[in-house]
């Protein structure tokens, strides 16, 4: 597999053609931008790491039978993954109130849900990823019933998975965002999984481990996103 030009450069990866028109290469960078790209910021070895854990995580997802885009690690940063045509819903998960869910209603951050609960935001930068409900998704014509279903059964489902692998590493999981998208067909998980995209709390001190680090300058992030990796037993070099 030989890799070609780049075909887009979102604001935390860059994607390259190859010559297998179902194959992408997806490259990490160490950017991170918050409230739709207003605060700018690098995060050392961000890159590195979102790569690596996002690639572990898949393949446990995958073993448990939720198929995803992933193929194979090509080095630290870079991954090849299956060329999707990306449905344009941002899936959040969550299990314990945070974040913008905890100031819409009016919940307390901290309180945990009396079940998992999911929401969809239209994925659209210049509306700001407006919040969405599944009616609007089928009316939109961004995803049919029938994939809305599948994603909302492989995203309950993926909760479950991180669950238990994120508590093997003494981390509670409080909310994440997915995206999937469509190979062939069919319905796969796509995107990343990652310190960007989950809240992930430590299980003993509750202390902060993902990018809320850095959307509320608390410090420590890079730390914050060394310790999640190694927790989950990726080998990291120093610290
Ligand atoms: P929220 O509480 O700000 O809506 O975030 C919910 C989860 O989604 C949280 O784990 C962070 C993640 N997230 C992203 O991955 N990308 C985004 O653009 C936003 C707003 C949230």
């Amino acid at each position: 597999m030989q890799k070609c030009e780049q075909l887009y450069e979102g604001k935390a990866k860059k994607v390259f053609l190859t010559d297998d028109p179902d194959i992408l290469i997806v490259s990490y960078k160490d950017d991170a931008t918050a409230f739709n790209g207003l605060k700018k910021g690098t995060i050392v070895g961000k890159g590195a790491i979102n790569n690596r854990m996002t690639n572990l995580l898949f393949q446990k997802i995958e073993a448990e039978g939720v198929p995803t885009h992933f193929i194979q690690e090509l080095n630290d940063r870079e991954t090849a993954v299956r060329r999707v045509e990306i449905v344009p819903l941002e899936v959040i998960v969550r299990n314990v109130a945070a974040g913008s869910f905890s100031k819409r209603l009016g919940v307390e951050e901290g309180t945990v849900l009396a079940e998992p609960t999911i929401e969809f935001s239209y994925k659209n930068d210049e509306l700001g990823d407006p919040l969405i409900n599944s009616h609007f998704a089928k009316a939109l014509q961004l995803a049919t019933a029938s994939e809305i279903k599948t994603i909302k059964d492989y995203a309950f489902k993926i909760n479950e998975i991180l669950k238990v692998e994120y508590l093997k590493a003494g981390l509670r999981l409080i909310d994440f965002k997915i995206e999937f998208g469509r190979f062939h067909g069919k319905i796969i998980l796509a995107d990343e999984i990652s310190p960007d995209t989950c809240r992930l709390w430590d299980v003993e001190s509750g202390e902060k481990m993902d990018k809320d680090r850095f959307r509320r300058d608390l410090g420590g992030v890079e730390d914050a996103y060394i310790q999640v990796a190694k927790r989950l037993g990726l080998e990291m070099e120093s610290k």
